[in-house]
């Protein structure tokens, strides 16, 4: 390097841990490669450039005036916000739409499908569906009741800048519904973004209004006499088992030591011997099997699948998630189904043969699937009046009733974002399907 270093034009440092140069915010600090692109550096007169997981302008220009980097490398925050650098010109810094590191956009490449951001939810729509990353169009106006100020109700609420009344209302007493709960488990901080960003929005909104601790009931609904609703209620974990390993609800489960994700999130932390089931695949299981080792508790993390947290191999951090956890000493059982629980002990089936073994548990935390919290959208709408698109409606009034995000399909928050984000662009509109999809010319007679 020292006798090379004039050679070329620029030098664009890449790692040779991958893993580490695409690492998510979960494992993968700020700017963290800072000290071999400084090493590189130093061996050259000429230009550095170098990606580092940078998300904040603060991160970028302090490496630029330590003379780390003559170029910032950003393809990340590029995604969820395209517009950084001239929002960096033009001083709007608290206008950025942080990335928040959880690599889902990596992941959909990684799979060859279409991009999705959790913070950008124009991503990949740019020309399928016309939608610009800053601009939405001005729409019929009215007034929005949203319930629910988890990521779907909160996109939704804070995209529109003219033309609508909008109300946002939450029973909880902060915003940000699942988000808030989970950025609050190990690695998971930076995802508080999703709700921060929108919220920082939406305080400079005269026409959105937020109402925390607001409990709203279907009368409530209809007297607030919105023109349009969109229910964002979310969705909870199942207590039963019922995920991808069964169907049915586990019938031998001693529902005194049962815990869910939600437990966890209200501080109901179980003690002794806990075996968590993870039949979600994701992050959920192996950050809540770190949050009770981290806190002392002795922890079996139980999967069916091979590896832990086996789907986050497409976000590069299936490696570092198994380690984390035998680094915490938690014991790990793959390719085996929670079949019982009683008491002292739990029941585990190998997903090939079916052999069952018992191990000891005092207490099993069930991370297997979620059910939609929609009793207020069934009061609503009733049972027979399913999935009625709010832009279908010919007119806006009291039956203009949608569901987004989790509370219409429990998914990624990726998902409830651009759930949110779509319901608020096509509210009203008789145009909001994606040009790919819309019929251009009639076929037949
Ligand atoms: C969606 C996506 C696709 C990528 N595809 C490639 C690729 O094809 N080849 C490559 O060398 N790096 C690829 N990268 C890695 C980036 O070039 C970059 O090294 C990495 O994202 C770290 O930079 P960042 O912290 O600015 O995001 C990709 C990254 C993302 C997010
Ligand atoms: S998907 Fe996540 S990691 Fe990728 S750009 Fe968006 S916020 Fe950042």
């Amino acid at each position: 390097m020292a006798t090379l270093g004039h050679l070329p034009d620029l030098w664009d440092v890449v790692l040779a841990d991958y893993d580490e140069e695409m690492g998510s915010s979960r494992f993968v600090r700020e700017g963290a490669l800072e000290d071999r692109v400084a090493y590189v550096r130093k061996l050259t007169g000429k230009p550095v450039v170098c990606v580092g997981r940078f998300t904040s302008p603060d991160s970028m220009l302090g490496q630029v005036k330590r003379g780390v980097v003559d170029l910032v490398g950003a393809a990340r925050p590029s995604i969820a916000d395209p517009f950084l650098p001239n929002k960096v010109r033009e001083g709007r810094l608290e206008d950025i739409r942080e990335c928040i590191g959880c690599n889902i956009c990596y992941a959909h490449d990684f799979r060859g499908a279409a991009l999705r951001c959790t913070q950008n939810p124009t991503m990949g729509e740019e020309w399928r569906s016309g939608w610009h990353p800053e601009r939405v169009p001005a729409g019929t106006g009215g007034s929005v009741l949203i319930v629910g100020a988890g990521p779907a109700g909160l996109e939704a609420a804070h995209i529109w800048q003219r033309g609508y009344e909008v109300a946002l209302a939450d029973m909880a007493g902060e915003a940000g519904g699942r988000v808030s709960h989970e950025s609050r488990l190990p690695g998971l901080a930076e995802w508080a973004r999703v709700r921060d960003y929108r919220l920082s929005q939406i305080k400079r909104m005269p026409n959105v209004t937020l109402y925390l601790g607001s409990t709203m009931t279907a009368p409530d609904v209809r007297s607030f006499g919105a023109d349009y609703v969109l229910i964002a209620t979310g969705a909870h974990w199942r207590r039963d088992g019922v995920g991808r390993s069964h169907a049915r609800p586990i019938t031998a489960l001693d529902a005194a030591g049962v815990y869910t994700p939600d437990d966890v999130f209200a501080g109901r932390l179980p003690q002794g011997e806990v075996l968590v089931f993870d039949d979600d695949h994701y992050y959920l299981g192996p950050t809540i099997a770190l949050k009770l080792a981290s806190a002392g508790v002795q922890v079996r993390y139980v999967t069916s699948e091979g590896r832990a947290g086996s789907w986050s191999q497409y976000t590069q951090e299936q490696e570092r998630t198994q380690r984390a956890l035998i680094e915490l000493g938690v014991d790990i059982d793959v390719n085996v189904a929670l079949v019982a629980f009683e008491r002292s002990h739990a029941t585990l089936s190998c997903v090939f043969s079916g052999r069952t073994r018992s191990v000891a548990a005092s207490a099993v935390v069930l991370v297997t699937s979620r059910v939609a919290d929609e009793t207020l959208y069934r009061a609503l709408v009733g049972e027979g009046n399913d999935e009625q698109p709010i832009n279908s409606l010919a007119r806006p009034g009291p039956d203009a009733v949608t569901r987004i995000g989790d509370c219409l399909q429990p998914a990624m928050i990726a998902n409830a974002v651009y759930s949110g984000h779509r319901a608020a662009r096509e509210l009203g509109s008789i145009d909001g399907n994606p040009r790919r999809e819309r019929v251009l010319i009639q076929a037949g007679p």
